[in-house]
């Protein structure tokens, strides 16, 4: 039996009827408010808003869970690696052995860079950050590897490119930044280990590859694949509901992610821990900083929007720092400040009262670093991550039937009609 939720709207009983999503979340779709009351709703950033229904990511913010196509990723993570679970994501099952084996050889056919598009790179500006650039050259694949429509064969071709290509072109940003030659991708070598190879390896110093970073790259990208309808997520969606090509979209969703509210905020993070040691600050006169309503510093790495508890992820990118630090026998001085961080934080009642816990991206940087990448390129490995989340989604908005160019209203607050006044008389 269908269910409705009643709205009474000055006087009148209006009837909406009720979406239920297969964990129990209830909507209730206002799609004819308007038409039928007059009204439309205001909820800015969208906090009580669901765009669409979706059947790829699930998340329950208050019990701290998140599953792919119904996989945890927790499961995920220990078991799956990024190609495999990146096929999950588009194709909404798991690959058998052939599935897979095919995806690896199509993955490896798509890797070359067309050799033009270096020009590019070579004329950006030596400090431009990489983000920018992954935005604009993903935006110029559409130049460089035409798609003429949204048929299967040409979504496949386009999705094939993006995941392959935007290791090589994001290495390559990275060695042309520093000068360095680029390190084109190895037939005989992983997604993870030839991305690794491409940014590290050297002529007079071959890189050696380590198969537990290996694995910890995997598991990191496997963290970061989808989390359903995030800022960047939203942004691949709404320009996709425009019927523009894949590619546009997902280089909207780069420059949406580069935002330190979203994923830009690995590399505040990292910026942050560094500032505490350097200036000497305590960390409960940090925490007592990012309390502080006059001061517009706040934890970064701490708080989300749907979490109300740890963040699942973080949970494990907590653990992957002592195991990435330990096999490579280091030690970081920032994982200290970061933990004590979070050990005042969680104790201290303006966190606990508003469930800011630490988020994917609070210890994320600290793996990166042992790593060895760079600072200004955390953003774009969280993107390289996301990549075939968003593509999920920008296939599911528009293969929607009932999907329809996204079109929010305002409330206009401006003035009131306003006659024109010749600049003479101004
Ligand atoms: N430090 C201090 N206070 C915080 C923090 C924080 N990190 N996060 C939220 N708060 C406070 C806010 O000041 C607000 O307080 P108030 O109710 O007294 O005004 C309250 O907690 C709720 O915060 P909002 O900003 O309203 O929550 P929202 O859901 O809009 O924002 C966000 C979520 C943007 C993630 C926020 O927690 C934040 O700025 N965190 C730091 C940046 C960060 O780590 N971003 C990465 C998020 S994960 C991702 O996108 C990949």
């Amino acid at each position: 039996m269908s269910e409705f939720v009643k709205v009474i709207i000055e006087g009148k009983t209006y009837e909406f009827p009720v979406i239920i999503g297969t964990e129990g979340e209830k909507a209730f779709d206002i799609s004819q408010l308007r038409k039928l009351t007059g009204y439309i709703t205001h909820d800015p950033g969208f906090g009580s808003t669901g765009c669409c229904t979706s059947a790829i990511t699930f998340m329950d913010g208050e019990k701290g869970i998140l599953r792919y196509r119904g996989i945890p990723v927790d499961q995920l993570a220990e078991h799956s690696t990024f190609v495999e679970t990146a096929y999950l994501l588009i194709n909404g099952h798991l690959p058998n052995h052939e599935q897979l084996t095919n995806m690896r050889v199509l993955l490896n056919d798509s890797s070359m860079v067309h050799e033009d598009m270096k020009i590019f790179y070579q004329n950006f500006p030596r400090n431009t950050h990489p983000m920018g650039i992954l935005s604009a050259m993903v935006n110029a694949l559409k130049s460089f590897y035409p798609a003429y429509d949204n048929t299967e064969e040409e979504v496949t071709k386009m999705t094939l490119n993006l995941i392959s290509k935007i290791r090589t072109m994001s290495a390559m940003s990275y060695r042309m930044s520093r000068g360095h030659m680029v390190i084109y991708p190895r037939p005989d070598y992983s997604y993870c280990a030839n991305f690794l190879n491409m940014m590290f390896d050297n002529p007079v110093k071959p890189y050696k590859l380590d198969e537990d970073l290996v694995k910890a790259l995997n598991v990191f990208w496997i963290l970061h694949a989808d989390h359903e309808q995030n800022c960047s997520t939203t942004a691949v969606r709404v320009v996709g509901s425009g019927k523009a090509n894949l590619y546009a979209a997902i280089s909207a969703g780069i420059a949406a992610l580069w935002g330190p509210l979203h994923g830009g905020a690995n590399q505040a993070v990292i910026e942050m821990l560094t500032n505490i040691q350097q200036s000497g600050y305590s960390i409960p006169q940090v925490i007592e900083k990012a309390k502080d309503k006059s001061d517009d510093f706040r934890l970064m790495g701490f708080g989300h929007r749907v979490y109300k508890t740890y963040d699942p992820r973080a949970k494990i990118m907590k653990k992957m720092c002592d195991a990435v630090l330990g096999k490579l026998k280091k030690k970081d001085p920032l994982l200290d400040t970061a933990k004590k961080l979070e050990e005042v934080a969680l104790t201290d009642s303006y966190f606990i009262e508003k469930n800011l816990y630490p988020n994917v991206d609070f210890y994320s940087g600290i793996v990166l670093r042992a790593m060895g990448i760079p600072l200004n390129m955390f953003t774009v490995m969280f993107a390289i991550g996301r990549l075939p989340g968003w593509i999920a989604q920008w296939q599911e908005g528009v293969e929607d039937p009932n999907g329809k160019i996204c079109r929010p209203r305002q409330i206009y607050t401006g003035a009131g009609l306003t006659n024109y006044v010749p600049l003479e008389e101004r």
